[in-house]
């Protein structure tokens, strides 16, 4: 086995066993380009500092870029005992370039390294997500304004409550999803601080200039104290917590989705693309993206808690159990980026099946309140118009026809101020078009809503 890079003070090396428990780079691979981008950043600095001289600094960085060259070519193999990708991008560089690429490490230490690392990779993906949340918001708004005539029951307890358009239905993912974008935006106020040159956890004794390196790396500050700055992993956290929001919403809407295209309520129609088929029921076609989708949150929550349980307990400053902080969080940021990103897919290309869906709510009791709203416009106070309809509700239940069907001089019977025209109060449409509130459903609003979205976007 290779002696460890930190293996001066050692007599007797790792067993095999002990090296593979403590090493991380199968999870820290992916780090690769942000520990360069950091390294160049430190190096840079050191130049500047005169820690380093030009000439070391340059054999550095171009060492460092010939590694970027090789790993993009498939030349390089990441080995294990190195234990982690900080360590064995040191020693690739001291193979290629010699002991000068020893100097890299001046002045720095794998807790400010790993830190930096990770604040920066936090960053790239915190981005990418917006990106992503904002490709299913548009999908979302397409969808919204192709649809904007259909009329669906709403529910409320699964019960049909009252109809409204489909618009304002899935447009309701529109703003949770907007609420999610701005989370993971207002959380990058907090992870673009530098933790470079913090050291192992007191700083160090070199004349190095953080702030520099933090403009380098596009930071917008440093971190004040430099303990925190290796100890804590609260911004890794609140991305996992974000993520586990943007989760749940994409939950909610899968299984309205996976309910939808059931054959009990037929609403729409996914692609081919986006289901799969039953290795024994020839007839199934199942939307396994959305179960997935609503699955993978519960796995998300449980990397989520599996972290904040790995930190609870630690002393300050830098402990072992913080290399724990990687697999979780990789997992939910892979697990949000391609759920959003399937999730995209799936909806822009599902057929809503607008005939049905404006049909259901002519054939139902979801008009009710419309009757009792009516009624109290007659002087009639809201609690009695309720019962009465309640009643007249159980009428037509018992007598298998719904409230449009009742006669007019039944309802005379029942109030003898009730006229033609709650006929037209009954029709679905007309009850859509009468919720004028601001953030209603009738088509006026819900348009007001679309274009009130757009200005998001
Ligand atoms: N692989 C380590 C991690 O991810 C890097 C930091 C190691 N620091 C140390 N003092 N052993 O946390």
């Amino acid at each position: 086995m290779n002696k460890a890079l930190w293996g001066g003070r050692f007599k007797e090396s790792m067993s095999e066993q002990v090296a593979d428990f403590n090493q991380s780079i199968e999870v820290d691979a992916r780090l690769f380009y942000q520990d360069i981008k950091g390294s160049i950043a430190h190096v840079t600095m050191l130049e500047k500092t005169y820690i380093i001289t030009s000439d070391e600094a340059n054999q550095i960085i171009n060492g460092l870029q010939g590694i970027i060259a090789d790993y993009e070519a498939g030349n390089v193999t990441f080995k294990k005992e190195l234990e982690d990708i900080h360590l064995n991008i040191e020693k690739l560089l001291i193979e290629k370039i010699g002991p000068v690429g020893g100097k890299m490490h001046t002045a720095r230490s794998r807790n400010d390294q790993v830190a930096t690392d990770m604040h920066l990779y936090a960053k790239e993906m915190t981005e990418a997500i917006i990106t992503s949340i904002k490709a299913l918001q548009h999908v979302i708004i397409d969808l919204s304004k192709q649809y904007h005539t259909v009329i669906m029951p709403g529910y409320t307890h699964l019960q049909r409550a009252q109809p409204i358009l489909f618009s304002h239905h899935i447009m309701t993912y529109f703003w949770m999803l907007e609420r999610d974008k701005a989370r993971f935006s207002e959380g990058l106020k907090r992870i673009n601080i530098s933790p470079l040159g913090s050291g192992a956890l007191a700083g160090t004794t070199f004349p190095i200039d953080q702030q520099y390196t933090a403009s380098l790396l596009e930071f917008d500050d440093v971190y004040a104290n430099s303990i925190d700055a290796v100890s804590d992993r609260d911004y890794v956290l609140d991305i996992m917590h974000n993520i586990n929001l943007l989760m749940m919403h994409l939950s909610r809407f899968s299984e309205e989705i996976i309910l939808w295209c059931s054959e009990e309520f037929k609403f729409v129609t996914l692609s081919d693309a986006y289901t799969t088929g039953s290795s024994i029921m020839p007839q199934k076609k199942n939307p396994d993206m959305a179960e997935l989708i609503r699955g993978k949150s519960g796995t998300v929550a449980g990397n989520y808690m599996g972290l904040l349980m790995t930190i609870k307990g630690l002393p300050l400053a830098y402990n072992k159990d913080l290399q724990e902080d990687k697999k979780g969080f990789f997992d939910s940021i892979d697990t949000a980026l391609q759920s959003v990103q399937i999730f995209t897919g799936m909806v822009d290309t599902m057929e809503v099946n607008a005939a049905h869906l404006s049909n259901i709510t002519q054939n139902d009791f979801s008009n009710a309140t419309e009757l009792a709203d009516y009624l109290v416009t007659l002087g009639i106070p809201f609690r009695d118009a309720h019962e009465i309809t309640g009643q007249l509700v159980l009428y037509a239940i018992d007598n298998n026809i719904l409230l449009k069907d009742i006669p007019l001089d039944h309802y005379q019977g029942v109030n003898k101020d009730i006229t033609n025209d709650i006929y037209t109060k009954l029709d679905p449409e007309h009850a859509v078009n009468r919720r004028l509130s601001d953030n209603g459903t009738s088509t006026k609003s819900v348009l007001n809503q679309i274009a009130k979205a757009e200005q998001y976007m």
